[in-house]
């Protein structure tokens, strides 16, 4: 008896980043961030997993986990060293990659933007300078011409939410600001800026399959019955969850500080990609000035490396949420652990996988399921500390050794779909 078997033509895959991944991009704003011991440890990406020159060797191991599907990200610094400089060997570098994926039948989803900034789009203010927007813009247009036969899904923007929340505001990103009015800023520039780089995309790839990456936290209350939890909870889900989104589907941006029509923004996604780690308990904190926020993870519950909470529910919660507010296909484009010794992540992969069928079941339409991450990499302000990778890396040798979970992702993948021998051996 098959229970938990998958629709046809499902995409299973996993994802990385340029920077987490590439080794040596020596020419953007988190290069500047590591080099100025901003990084745990004082650790810098360096080589990282040096998968800029070993990328065949990776796309064999996704081949051998029968995987349709890879998920990484064009490194803008590399392609754009300087305003209109548009560097030749980086752009046959990532056609050569894109080309090795299609030659083994792996559908790529291509990020345009994860993180990091080019050093002179920092110098220029970043994404507080409206300017780069239409400096992304060139790029954008340059990129997808380029690869307009090879590139059917893109991601235009990782994680804007996640992205202005811990530069911005929290202060763990570079430019480390702590400013929810510069944070609102950035957000309004991301959502333009995807916006035009969808319309660009679908201008040269009419049947393109463009969104975003999108990081979904849950928020739930610290205490249920307090009316401030509840507040504080209302107040985070908007700001983290729901304004950019709320901007692609309405096409006006409601923010604190901020209100505006963006009414090219209206509908510019053709799937919703989800990003889903964990849960978040929130409250009220008089001490906790100026926010009064308090972030909370319970001693009891189970965690990963990270600390965060191990909740397979809250990704059923969000992608049953978010499809019944956005109504378009939706695509998981991470979900995943860090779990050094892999001894949560097997169960944390079929738990989740569990509660994502659930939702298929009820009726949601999911594509895809792409996992953080192929490899360990380079965890940005944590350094090399977090492990996430179904395959294990050793940073010094550049060795790559599958973990148990990539063994078992190997099987569902194959077989789109999870048996009971699967579940009886490790979910009980
Ligand atoms: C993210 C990031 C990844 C992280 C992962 C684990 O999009 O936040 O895409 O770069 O490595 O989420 O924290």
């Amino acid at each position: 008896m098959i229970r938990y078997a998958f629709p046809d033509g499902f995409f299973w895959g996993t994802a990385v980043s340029s920077h987490q991944v590439e080794g040596n991009n020596t020419n953007n704003d988190w290069w500047e961030f590591e080099i100025q011991g901003k990084v745990k440890n004082k650790e810098i990406s360096g080589n990282a997993c040096d998968h800029w020159n070993k990328y065949e060797e990776d796309f064999e191991i996704i081949k051998e986990m029968k995987n349709n599907a890879f998920r990484f990200s064009i490194e803008w610094s590399r392609i754009e060293p300087g305003l209109g400089i548009f560097d030749g060997p980086s752009i046959e570098h990532y056609k050569k990659m894109l080309l090795s994926l299609r030659e083994k039948d792996i559908e790529p989803f291509v990020t345009l933007h994860h993180f990091t900034n080019p050093i002179w789009i920092a110098r220029e203010g970043g994404w507080l300078n409206k300017k780069t927007i239409d400096y992304f813009s060139k790029y954008v247009e340059r990129i997808v011409k380029e690869y307009k036969d090879l590139v059917r899904y893109w991601i235009t923007i990782n994680e804007p939410n996640a992205y202005a929340f811990v530069s911005y505001l929290m202060r763990m990103f570079p430019p480390q600001e702590k400013s929810l009015s510069k944070m609102i800023t950035v957000l309004n520039n991301m959502v333009k800026a995807h916006a035009r780089a969808y319309e660009i995309i679908h201008e040269v790839i009419p049947n393109a399959m463009v969104s975003i990456a999108y990081n979904f936290m849950i928020f739930d209350p610290i205490n249920s019955s307090s009316f401030f939890d509840k507040k504080i909870q209302n107040f985070l889900d908007r700001l983290y969850n729901l304004i950019f989104l709320e901007t692609i589907l309405t096409g006006r941006f409601s923010a604190p500080f901020k209100k505006e029509d963006i009414p090219y923004a209206k509908d510019t996604i053709d799937y919703l990609g989800i990003n889903y780690y964990t849960r978040l308990y929130v409250g009220f904190d008089i001490k906790a000035f100026p926010f009064f926020v308090k972030l909370y993870v319970p001693e009891k519950v189970e965690k990963s490396d990270f600390g965060w909470e191990i909740y397979p529910e809250g990704f059923y919660r969000v992608v049953k949420r978010f499809w019944e507010m956005i109504g378009k296909p939706i695509i998981i484009t991470e979900n995943g652990i860090s779990d050094a010794k892999d001894e949560k992540r097997p169960k944390y992969l079929l738990s989740h996988l569990i509660e994502l069928h659930r939702a298929i079941q009820e009726g949601v339409k999911v594509l895809g399921y792409l996992h953080w991450s192929l490899l360990d990499n380079f965890e940005w302000a944590e350094g090399f500390s977090q492990r996430f990778g179904l395959i294990e890396v050793d940073f010094k040798t550049q060795e790559r050794k599958w973990r148990n979970s990539g063994k078992i992702y190997k099987i569902i993948s194959e077989n789109n779909e999870i048996s009971d021998e699967i579940i009886e051996k490790y979910l009980k």
